[in-house]
């Protein structure tokens, strides 16, 4: 697995990673918030450097849904991305892409046209502690529920995708 299998993280190679969704409003920014404030917390700024971005151009330089917003901020959680379509360059800069559903693995991995770099494609819930499934549900046309459910299967994988990230890493 790419988890074992990669270098150490240090601080002249911070690790890189993107997460992944449709649209960059509601899934991976959530993710992208998340993982940052974990990784604020635990002063671990230095060896990792967070993004997100979407399979679509759909909504390119919007903020973060409304919706999603109001659940981070109720964890004192900020979402600052602006909405962009992941490019395949991305393929080759980011160490590890984390798709929220299977469509978006899907589509990561025909942009991924070289087929170098499968093994950076991953699912967020590989890592989820409670996977009564793989996906990360789209909360996009749903209610406020919807979101809240997003942010505790967003929240719970992401600590133990930093956990073991952090074992990796090289003072
Ligand atoms: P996201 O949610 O992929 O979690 O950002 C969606 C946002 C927009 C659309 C679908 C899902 N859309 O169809 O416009």
């Amino acid at each position: 697995m790419y988890l074992e299998r990669e270098k150490k993280i240090t601080k002249e190679a911070p690790f890189k990673i993107c997460f992944v969704c449709l649209g960059n409003i509601c899934r991976s920014p959530t993710a992208e918030g998340i993982f940052q404030h974990l990784v604020n917390e635990r002063r671990l700024q230095a060896y990792f450097e967070v993004d997100s971005a979407g399979t679509s151009a759909y909504h390119s330089g919007q903020s973060a849904d409304s919706n999603a917003q109001k659940i981070a901020s109720q964890n004192n959680i900020k979402l600052l991305s602006k909405a962009r379509r992941l490019e395949q360059y991305d393929l080759d800069y980011f160490d590890m892409i984390v798709a929220m559903d299977f469509e978006n693995f899907s589509n990561i991995s025909l942009l991924d046209t070289s087929k170098r770099y499968g093994d950076k494609i991953v699912l967020l819930r590989e890592f989820d502690p409670e996977p009564e499934d793989k996906q990360v549900p789209d909360p996009y046309f749903g209610g406020i529920e919807g979101f809240e459910h997003v942010f505790k299967i967003v929240k719970r994988s992401c600590e133990k995708l930093l956990d073991e990230l952090e074992a990796k890493i090289e003072k």
